[in-house]
């Protein structure tokens, strides 16, 4: 089994300041995947290294070959059917499903941080990128802007898990426009679109509606 090592890297200010702050970034992330449990959809993580520079993470590689390809790269090329465009998103929502399930939100949904791993005829989903995923409890409010993230997160708003399901919409769109079955995602992606937070569906329901479009 092939390791990934995430390395922080540390530059500026004294020795022991930068070892602080490397500990602030890699323990928060190696927390939360370890909060995660083992999950097919999601990274495998050996260990966290904190006591020498630099400071990392240590994950299974979810790639093929030397190469990981994300889903950006697979959306650009245009490399999937309907049939495996909904077998991936099915495992994206399920992977959703398992992180709000254990009280998580991710909280940087986006194409480059999920991983798709060919496994012969199968393409397997890998969601990744927990730096900015958090406790639901613990979550504070804060302003960010981009075009993947939910209004109410545009707005300084507290995130939640509804705001990855926004934010899983995006990813979905992109996959699907000007694609010949484009139509059938549609229904999907208006719910999954909606500007109050509480209107939208959960992953459970996703998962359902996807399995029942196969
Ligand atoms: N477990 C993994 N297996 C294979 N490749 C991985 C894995 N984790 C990360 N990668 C690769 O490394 C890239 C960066 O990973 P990640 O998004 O976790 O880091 P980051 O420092 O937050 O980067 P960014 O700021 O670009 O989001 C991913 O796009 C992917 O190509
Ligand atoms: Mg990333």
């Amino acid at each position: 089994m092939k390791a990934l090592i995430k390395e922080i890297q540390m530059c500026g200010a004294s020795n022991s300041s930068k070892r602080k702050r490397c500990k602030q970034e890699v323990l928060p992330e190696g927390k939360m995947l370890r909060m995660l449990g083992e999950h097919p959809n999601l990274p495998f993580l050996f260990g966290v290294v904190t006591q020498r520079a630099p400071c990392a993470l240590v994950m299974q590689f979810h790639g093929t070959g030397e190469e990981s390809i994300t889903l950006h790269k697979v959306v650009k090329e245009r490399i999937f059917n309907k049939q495996l465009t909904a077998e991936v998103f099915t495992e994206i929502a399920q992977a959703l499903r398992h992180i709000h399930a254990r009280e998580i939100v991710h909280n940087d949904l986006k194409a480059n941080n999920v991983i798709i791993q060919q496994q012969g005829e199968h393409y397997r989903s890998i969601i990744i990128d927990f730096g900015k995923s958090e406790e639901i409890v613990k979550l504070k409010a804060y302003k960010r802007s981009a075009d993947y993230l939910a209004p109410e997160v545009m707005e300084g708003k507290k995130q939640s898990p509804a705001s990855d399901i926004f934010s899983f919409r995006k990813m979905l769109q992109l996959s699907v426009s000007r694609r010949s079955f484009f139509r059938l995602f549609t229904e999907i992606i208006v719910i999954v679109t909606s500007h109050h937070a509480k209107d939208r569906p959960s992953a459970n329901d996703i998962v359902s509606t996807l399995n029942s479009e196969g």
